[in-house]
């Protein structure tokens, strides 16, 4: 078993009967999803997923899981989502599988946020993994440019044909090459104010607990800031 599958497994412990549950994007946040199907399936768990993507929605309806869309909840008890990168303060980046906004606003609306990941996506500040910006196509061009100025290094995300990489939601991702995210609270107020802009993959003051794979087996950390 490998280190995501450990951790997607381990999560799923902390699901109960009848929760409202918000099922992650991603492919360590996939073997959660299976494991949610295989205890529905074989153990007879009841609860409603709330999906944080298409190829999560997929994925959860072909496994038998009952869902609802977030607008037909009155609210999710917990979230499971994998992570790109995690800073000691609990502070996160996501949106590596271009998902972030449907995550970003599951989680919001959620009592508990887990997230699971492996060793490597836990780093003392964040930015070497390229935070990504959702923005409509209308004026992307433009926001690249004041990105560029600000010398973020901004990319848009391209599929592998070299076509642009659309969200679900038919908008872009500008990634930035940031390196290092000094003030994440500062960069986060920064990017909600630029006009186009959706939503960014910086999640601040979100998660409660952490689950990490490593070689040493499995560490759980709870967010001292919600307890
Ligand atoms: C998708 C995400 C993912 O949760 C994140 O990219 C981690 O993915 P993986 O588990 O495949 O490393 O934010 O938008």
């Amino acid at each position: 078993m490998n280190f995501k599958q450990m951790v997607g497994i381990e999560a799923t412990k902390y699901i109960q009967n009848d929760m409202i549950v918000g099922l992650g994007t991603g492919s360590t946040a996939y073997y959660m999803v299976e494991e949610v199907g295989r205890k529905i399936k074989e153990e007879g768990l009841k609860i409603t997923g709330v999906t944080t993507s298409k190829a999560t929605e997929a994925q959860a309806s072909a496994l038998g899981i009952p869902l609802r869309s977030i607008d037909e909840v009155s609210h999710v008890d917990l979230t499971i989502d994998g992570a790109d990168e995690i800073d000691k303060n609990f502070q996160g980046i996501k949106g590596g599988g271009a998902a972030l906004l449907f995550e970003k606003i599951v989680a919001t609306y959620s009592k508990e946020v887990i997230w699971i990941v492996d060793q490597s996506k836990m780093v003392n500040t964040l930015g070497a993994f390229p935070l990504p910006v959702e923005v409509i196509p209308y004026g992307s061009q433009q926001i690249f440019r004041i990105l560029e100025k600000r010398g973020y290094q901004p990319q848009f995300r391209l599929k592998t044909d070299g076509s642009f990489l659309y969200t679900d939601s038919q908008n872009l991702i500008i990634d930035l090459a940031m390196e290092t995210i000094a003030n994440p609270e500062q960069l986060a107020e920064e990017l909600t104010n630029m006009v186009g802009v959706v939503e960014h993959g910086l999640f601040l003051n979100m998660v409660h607990r952490v689950i990490i794979g490593s070689d040493s087996g499995l560490v759980t950390l709870e967010n001292p800031k919600f307890l």
